[in-house]
């Protein structure tokens, strides 16, 4: 058996204990989905956001990246945020990152790495807002860890940085920012920033007529 025909027995392995669960599962899910939540993490395989919230098809709306971005300039994230928002009307976008990110280690270096580079520098300037900070936290590991706490937080703001945002905050008071760190170590989340609808941020930021 090739490895990629795994992939397809297992899921009809998933498929069949799925409808003999709950026959209707399938039915159910056809026509409709209504998630409350839009989950924004990294690409990371070991990362994978159902699994890790013990939630099932149908429930979060997802959108990955390396190392969990909120890029002004990515238009699929911003189509993802969009729809998330204004068609599903989530409640709550959760922005997940996790200790040990490959991608914000890579950030941390000076090694060029190609076309990424120009992704990496949106984290390279995550490190210089917050320089003092990380620059005094001697050892290596605890500093990229504080850093990929730092990303989290900002890529948070950068959504509350969004008219979309904005906007439903306005009319709907909704959605709510949350910025988790999932830890490989031990497979727990912990909730380390978050944003109630509304929240006001510097007024350079805020729209006044939308
Ligand atoms: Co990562």
């Amino acid at each position: 058996m090739k490895i990629y025909e795994k992939l397809l027995l297992e899921n009809k392995a998933w498929a069949a204990e799925k409808v003999e669960d709950d026959p209707e599962f399938f039915t159910r899910l056809e026509h409709i989905q209504s998630p409350e939540f839009l989950w924004i993490g990294c690409s990371d395989s070991r990362v994978p956001a159902n699994e890790i919230t013990g939630t099932q098809p149908g429930e979060i709306f997802v959108h990955r990246n390396i190392a969990n971005m909120v890029v002004h300039t990515d238009l699929n994230l911003l189509s993802v945020l969009q729809y998330a928002v204004d068609v599903l009307k989530v409640r709550h976008i959760i922005v997940c990152g996790h200790y040990g990110c490959g991608g914000v280690k890579a950030a941390i270096t000076q090694h060029s790495y190609g076309i990424i580079n120009k992704w990496l520098r949106n984290i390279k300037d995550v490190y210089r807002f917050n320089r003092e900070v990380l620059d005094a936290i001697a050892d290596d590991g605890e500093r990229v860890n504080k850093l990929i706490e730092l990303n989290v937080r900002e890529q948070v703001m950068n959504l509350a940085k969004t008219s979309i945002v904005q906007k439903a905050w306005q009319n709907e008071q909704r959605p709510h920012l949350h910025g988790w760190v999932y830890s490989l170590h031990d497979g727990l989340i912990k909730p380390i920033f978050e944003m109630e609808a509304g929240t006001h941020i510097d007024p350079l930021y805020e729209f006044d007529d939308l």
